[in-house]
């Protein structure tokens, strides 16, 4: 992934940042997206890239971030409904999720990939796996990655899931052959489990994520605003370092 993607909108002209008077923000997270965001066994807390990346925007736009869990369906529809004031998820931004929801500008660029089991010699790519009319898909409901599965193969071959851990199960006990993901949720996996589990093929897509909030929220050109001087001092590298390296 490239982490210092290349803010879409002008810069700051280096001035001060906004101030949000330590206004809470309410953030929807979905707590099973790992490296993004996820529930730590050992302390039951939520952590993860999101969490860090909020908290230090915050740091930098006086506020307090308040995560709430929320699933991950129906998500992109409560931030437009107001009930969160923002969500943080690796969202990919989208023309058709715009109609619904405001974006922050791109903060990671990130591939779709297959990640499948080791060991699995049927296919070695989309063009493989397209080609075996015996293998299953999997993904998360309501995703990018179903929206690509759908686009090359027949709706009977893909499974969806609520949550990609479902998915990534199911893989692994054999209830599909692959699970079409973003390449840093998938490293997330093979960084858990390695002995069973691998990306393969080339990149399918190539797509920016983004944060949402409620359509005309304010929120927007502050948070743009310290993603532009996380960008500038470093901190957006650093935090893919250490989330993102496989
Ligand atoms: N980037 C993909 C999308 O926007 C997957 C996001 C899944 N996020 C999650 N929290 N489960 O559709």
């Amino acid at each position: 992934p490239t982490a210092a993607m290349e803010a879409p909108t002008a810069a700051t002209s280096g001035g001060a940042l906004p101030d949000l008077g330590g206004k809470e923000v309410k953030i929807a997270v979905e707590n099973a997206y790992p490296p993004f965001n996820y529930i730590n066994p050992s302390n039951k807390q939520g952590e993860g890239w999101d969490y860090e990346a909020w908290t230090e925007i915050c740091r930098l736009l006086n506020c307090k971030p308040a995560f709430q869990e929320s699933s991950w369906e129906g998500m992109i529809q409560a931030v437009g409904n107001g009930q969160f004031d923002a969500a943080a998820d690796g969202i990919t931004i989208t023309d058709e999720r715009k109609q619904q929801v405001d974006f922050s500008d791109g903060y990671i660029k990130v591939d779709q990939r297959l990640l499948a089991r080791v060991g699995e010699t049927r296919f070695t790519d989309m063009k493989s796996f397209v080609a075996d009319s015996a293998l299953r898909m999997g993904t998360q409901t309501g995703t990018t990655n179903y929206e690509t599965a759908k686009k090359q193969l027949p709706e009977a071959r893909i499974q969806a899931f609520e949550q990609f851990p479902f998915a990534v199960a199911a893989l692994i006990n054999g209830d599909v052959d692959a699970v079409i993901m973003d390449e840093t949720a998938g490293q997330g996996y093979v960084g858990t489990s390695g002995d069973k589990v691998q990306l393969v093929g080339d990149p399918i897509s190539s797509d920016a994520l983004g944060f949402i909030f409620p359509k005309g929220s304010a929120l927007v050109q502050p948070v743009n605003a310290a993603l532009t001087e996380m960008r500038t001092s470093g901190k957006l590298d650093e935090l893919a370092k250490k989330y993102f390296s496989a």
